[in-house]
Order: structure tokens, then C-alpha cells, then sequence
């Protein structure tokens, strides 16, 4: 991620996300003209107390009698219908803006590059994706409620009451600005604390979709106490920053209430003398007092709404950072239409840092056409880098990549890989079909004879046949129903529907047991037929084919040449190939 991009302020925050209320406008206009419909009738609730007292018992008007009732149903109605608007509409927004943001970031994540996703785990990825955006358009839904319609409430009230005695009203008065000034010193802990609170949801995350998918490892290793603990830590700290939350919440309440009610009791007092009793009708004060108390409940939800808006903004702060990700960098505008498959690296280098060393140095070599290049080496020499840049994963430092001659960077991304086939080290299947599976990615819709056809191809019929559906067999999260082999066959035959003119093979190390391994092997040369192919090469039969062996030591290229050249030659390819392949 971008460690260095500075926070955005708070009126930022607001007005990227009032963007995205903005199409809903006429819903969001509708909701605060019945919040202010419902504000009233809370004053109109106050005045109806001072009718039935001055007017109802004290004056025993007959028409008030009369009318008191049925205003006080008319309220009631008013209020219901207003409440429901206001209710529904922001629900509808809120849920909009989620589905919006969430779409948003499902495409951003799709274009990033390889080393975003280096850089952060799935875990924080996913609790941005399902609690961070709620946690958005909750609070941002609460919030706005809250704020108008609490809001003006008060204002009616306080309207309400400065009719009724301008005198006492000036006692309340004084104490909202200190109540405000409060609630302003809390909000700066709360928009904290939230923050933290995002960030060890994101750690609780993290560690336990890495024992889920790790549960294997977990029991092998007996590890259960160690990730126990690990674990805690976590949820620990994700209790103590939500305590400090609660605690905060808790003490700003009373503390609020307080400074309130030192306020009332300066009213009771002075409306109590002589002098004001003789001023204000009973109806009046009752009303007054009345309305004191109403305000008290919307003025102590506007004390807690710093905590909610807080937390809406530590939580939009982490969805809108995901959304500002830089996407792959995609300037290239030339295409090829059908690649022939001739590969140029002319001085490639290249680090994953800036700040660590080297991982490619000067790489410069030339496949034409068809041909084979298999690439040796100690393990961490670099090969599988060396060869994820053809597919432009990560960009070069220096040096220049070209497949028939042009530039891989002018080339578009979609058409540049258009032309490759990956088939990776560790196999990825999807929790979908066996078929769905080998024609993952094509945009056509490809018919079942010539997935089985592909599937004959790499070897992989013969079990497919045997499996309780056939293609329509689902293989489970990763393809955990199927063994390695099986997959490894799978991924071939996807590589092999695919048809593209460039084959980068980063061939498994795990070796299987024979009879699997000459299946594999018979797929593999199938699929490396009329292709230029990169491969990584750990099976001897591949690299003794190989037109042209390079090997690597430490991002260097040491040697080159065919297996028979390298071979008599007896330096750094015999060792390795003694090394590796004579002592089993
Ligand atoms: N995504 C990454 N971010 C940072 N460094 C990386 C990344 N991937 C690999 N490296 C580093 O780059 C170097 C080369 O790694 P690479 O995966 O290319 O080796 P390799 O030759 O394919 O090894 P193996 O035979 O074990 O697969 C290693 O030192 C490794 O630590
Ligand atoms: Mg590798």
C-alpha cells in the first residue's frame, strides 16, 4: 500500500462520499424534508401539554377537551409516516452507496498489480470489502439522521421554550455551547480510536483466514497454541480499543447530562420564585419543563453520533485508500494480432525494492519461434521473477522485453497476454467445475467436446471419466478435491484451450510417483508443441529437449548453451545436473 500518501481531512472525506449520495438526491431531499416534519411534531408535542393544562384543566374549555385528542392522534400519524420516509429512504441509500462502493472496489482490486498484493494479505483485504464499507454507510446513515433530525428537534424545542419564558431560556442556553465544546474535544479521541479498531479488525482477519487456509500446515506442525496465542494477541487488542471506545462513550454521556441538568436546576430554581410564578401559567411551565426533558434525549444521541461519524470516517479513509491504488500501469497502445512467439530480454534488470538489492542483473537472451528455453538454477536464483516479467506483473528497472519485436511495454496489457499461457508452480483452480475450470478465461463459450478433446491431450481424461459427475464435478475451494498431479493436468489442459503462441512454464519441484509423472510429462510436451516456451525446469527429459539451457546463479546468467554444449563444457550446468538428477 501507500505508506507515504497523507490522510485525507475529515471535509474531504465528506464530500467524496457525499459524491456518491449525490445520484440519490431526491430520495436524500424527501428524508430530511420528514425529519424536519418529525422535528416538529415533537414541539407540537410540547405545545399540546400547555393546551391541556392551561386550556383543558384549568379554563375547562369545551373545544379543547374536544380537539386535544384527536391532534394528538393527527401528531402520532404525522410522526409515523415521516419516521417510516425518513427510515426507508436513508436504508435505501445507504444500501445503494454500499452495493456502489463495493463494485468500485472489486474492480479496483482486479486491475491492481502483483506488488499491491505482495504487500497486503487477504485477511485486511477482506475486512475493508465487508465491514469497512458497511461500517461507512452505517455510520454515515445514523450520523445524518441524528444530525438533522436531532438537530431540529432541539431547535424547536428551544424555539418552543424562548416563546414560552426568553428569561429561563437563557439558562439553558448558556449551557449548550459548553456541552458543545465537549463534544468537540471527544470526537477527536473517537475518529482515533476508530482507526484502531479498523486495524486489528483487519489483523483478527488476517490470522484466521491464514489458519483456514493453512489448517493443514497447522495440525502438521502442531502449531495449535502458537496461532492460539497469536490470535489473542489480536483479539485482545481489538477488545481493549473497542473498551476505549465504550469507556469514552460512557463517560462523555453523564458527562454531558451533567453540565445539562445544572442547567435545569438553575430553572426550577429561578422559575420558582415569586416574581416568574406570577409571570408563566402552569401550562406554560409544565410545558417548558416538558420540553426540557425531550431535548435531553436528542442532545445525548448528538453526543454518541461523534463516535458513529468517527468511525465512518477512520472506515471511509480505508475504503477510499484502496479505491486511490494506483492500477497496473496500462500506456501501451499497440497490438499484435497473432503473435509468432519470438521473445527478446536485452539487459533486463530489475528489483522487487528500491531499497533491497538486485534481483536481475543485465539479462539479455533470444528465443525464436517455437523454440524451447528452459532456465536452471539454485532455488531463489531468480527464475520465476525473470520469467513473471514477460507478463509485465511487475515493471522493469532498466533494459527493454520484446515479443516479435516490439516493445512488451507499448503493447496493451489485454493483448499482451493475450498471448501468453501461464502455468505456474503452484496451481490455482477455482471453486467452480472440473470443465468451468479448464475454459477458465475464454470469452467464448467453448463446447464440452473440445474441453474434453484438451483434456485427452493432457492426460487428464482418464480421471475426469472416473469422477462422480465427470466435467460437472466441483473441485472444492483451490481444487482441494483433486490430488496435485490431477491439478497440475488441469492447468494443462486449460493451457492447452487457451492456445496461445507463448508457453511460460514454472514447472512444480514436488515430484510425484512415476506413473503420474509420465502423464504429466506426455501433457507437457503436447502443450509445448509449436509454442515458444519459458520454462522453469526441475525434469530432466524438458531440459535435455531444451533448444537453448540458461542458467541462472543470483540474477545472473552464467551459462548458456544446449544440455550436450553445457555438459561438456563441465562447469556450473554439469555440477547442477549431478547435483540434482544423477545421485536419485
Ligand atoms: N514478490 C516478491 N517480492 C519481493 N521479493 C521477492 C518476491 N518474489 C521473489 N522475491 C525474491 O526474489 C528472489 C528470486 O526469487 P524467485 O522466486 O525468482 O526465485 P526462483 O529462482 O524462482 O526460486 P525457486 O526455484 O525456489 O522457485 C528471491 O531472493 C526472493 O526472495
Ligand atoms: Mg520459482
Amino acid at each position: 500500500m501507500n505508506p507515504a500518501e497523507p490522510d485525507m481531512t475529515a471535509s474531504e472525506l465528506y464530500r467524496r462520499l457525499l459524491t456518491y449520495v449525490k445520484p440519490y438526491w431526491l430520495v436524500f431531499a424527501a428524508a430530511i424534508l420528514s425529519m424536519a416534519i418529525f422535528a416538529a411534531t415533537e414541539t407540537a408535542l410540547a405545545a399540546l401539554l400547555k393546551e391541556l393544562l392551561d386550556g383543558g384543566f384549568v379554563e375547562q374549555d369545551p373545544d379543547i377537551i374536544k380537539w386535544l385528542p384527536l391532534g394528538l392522534i393527527g401528531i402520532f400519524l404525522v410522526r409515523g409516516v415521516a419516521s417510516f420516509i425518513t427510515g426507508y429512504g436513508l436504508g435505501w441509500i445507504a444500501r445503494n452507496v454500499i452495493k456502489n462502493l463495493r463494485e468500485e472496489m472489486f474492480s479496483k482490486l482486479i486491475s491492481l498489480p502483483a506488488s499491491f498484493y505482495d504487500a497486503s494479505t487477504s485477511g485486511e483485504l477482506m475486512s475493508k470489502l465487508l465491514y469497512d464499507v458497511e461500517q461507512v454507510a452505517n455510520a454515515a446513515t445514523d450520523a445524518i439522521l441524528t444530525l438533522i433530525r436531532d438537530t431540529l428537534t432541539i431547535i424547536g424545542l428551544l424555539i418552543w421554550m424562548v416563546y414560552l419564558s426568553g428569561f429561563l431560556s437563557l439558562i439553558i442556553l448558556t449551557t449548550v455551547p459548553v456541552i458543545g465544546y465537549v463534544v468537540y474535544k471527544i470526537s477527536d479521541r473517537f475518529r482515533a480510536i476508530s482507526k484502531n479498531i479498523q486495524d486489528s479488525m483487519g489483523d483478527v482477519g488476517h490470522i484466521s483466514s491464514e489458519i483456514i487456509e493453512g489448517h493443514r500446515e497447522v495440525k502438521t506442525f502442531g502449531s495449535q497454541t502458537y496461532e492460539s496465542l497469536r490470535f489473542d494477541k489480536v483479539n485482545q487488542k481489538n477488545r481493549r480499543q473497542r473498551m476505549k471506545k465504550i469507556a469514552t462513550e460512557a463517560i462523555s454521556q453523564p458527562a454531558i447530562q451533567l453540565i445539562a441538568v445544572l442547567g435545569f436546576a438553575g430553572v426550577i430554581y429561578l422559575a420558582t420564585l415569586p416574581e416568574m410564578l406570577a409571570e408563566i401559567t402552569v401550562g406554560g411551565f409544565t410545558s417548558f419543563f416538558a420540553a426540557m426533558f425531550m431535548i435531553l434525549t436528542p442532545l445525548k444521541r448528538l453526543t454518541k453520533v461523534n463516535s458513529k461519524l468517527q468511525a465512518g470516517i477512520a472506515a471511509s479513509q480505508s475504503v477510499f485508500t484502496l479505491l486511490d491504488q494506483r492500477p497496473e500501469p496500462d500506456s501501451g497502445t499497440k497490438a499484435i494480432a497473432q503473435a509468432n512467439g519470438e521473445i527478446e530480454y536485452h539487459n533486463v534488470n530489475f528489483s522487487y525494492d528500491d531499497d533491497k538489492g538486485a534481483v536481475l542483473n543485465n539479462i539479455s537472451f533470444h528465443v525464436k519461434p517455437g523454440q524451447t528455453i528452459a532456465f536452471v538454477g539454485h532455488s531463489g536464483s531468480g527464475k520465476t521473477t525473470l520469467v513473471s516479467l514477460l507478463a509485465r506483473f511487475y515493471q522493469i528497472n532498466s533494459g527493454s522485453i520484446s515479443i516479435d519485436g516490439v516493445d512488451i511495454n507499448e503493447l496493451k496489457l489485454s493483448n499482451l497476454r493475450q498471448h501468453l499461457s501461464l502455468v505456474n508452480q503452484q496451481v490455482v483452480l477455482f471453486n467452480d467445475t472440473v470443465a468451468n475450470n479448464i475454459a477458465y478465461g475464454l470469452q467464448e463459450h467453448v463446447s464440452n467436446e473440445r474441453i474434453i478433446d484438451a483434456a485427452k491431450a493432457a492426460h487428464a481424461w482418464d480421471f475426469i471419466e472416473q469422477l462422480p459427475h465427470g466435467l460437472a464435478t466441483q473441485v472444492g475451494q483451490n481444487g482441494v478435491l483433486l490430488s496435485g498431479g490431477q491439478r497440475q493436468r488441469i492447468a494443462i489442459a486449460r493451457a492447452l484451450l487457451r492456445d496461445a503462441p507463448i508457453l511460460v512454464l514454472d514447472e512444480a519441484t514436488a515430484s510425484l510417483d512415476t506413473q503420474a509423472e509420465r502423464h504429466i510429462q506426455a501433457a507437457l510436451e503436447t502443450l509445448m508443441q509449436q509454442r515458444t516456451t519459458l520454462v522453469i525446469a526441475h525434469r530432466l527429459s524438458t531440459i535435455e529437449k531444451a533448444d537453448q539451457i540458461i542458467v541462472m546463479h543470483q540474477g545472473d546468467i552464467i551459462e548458456t548453451g544446449t544440455h550436450a554444449e553445457l555438459i561438456a563444457k563441465g562447469e556450473h550446468y554439469a555440477q547442477l545436473y549431478r547435483l540434482q538428477f544423477q545421485e536419485k
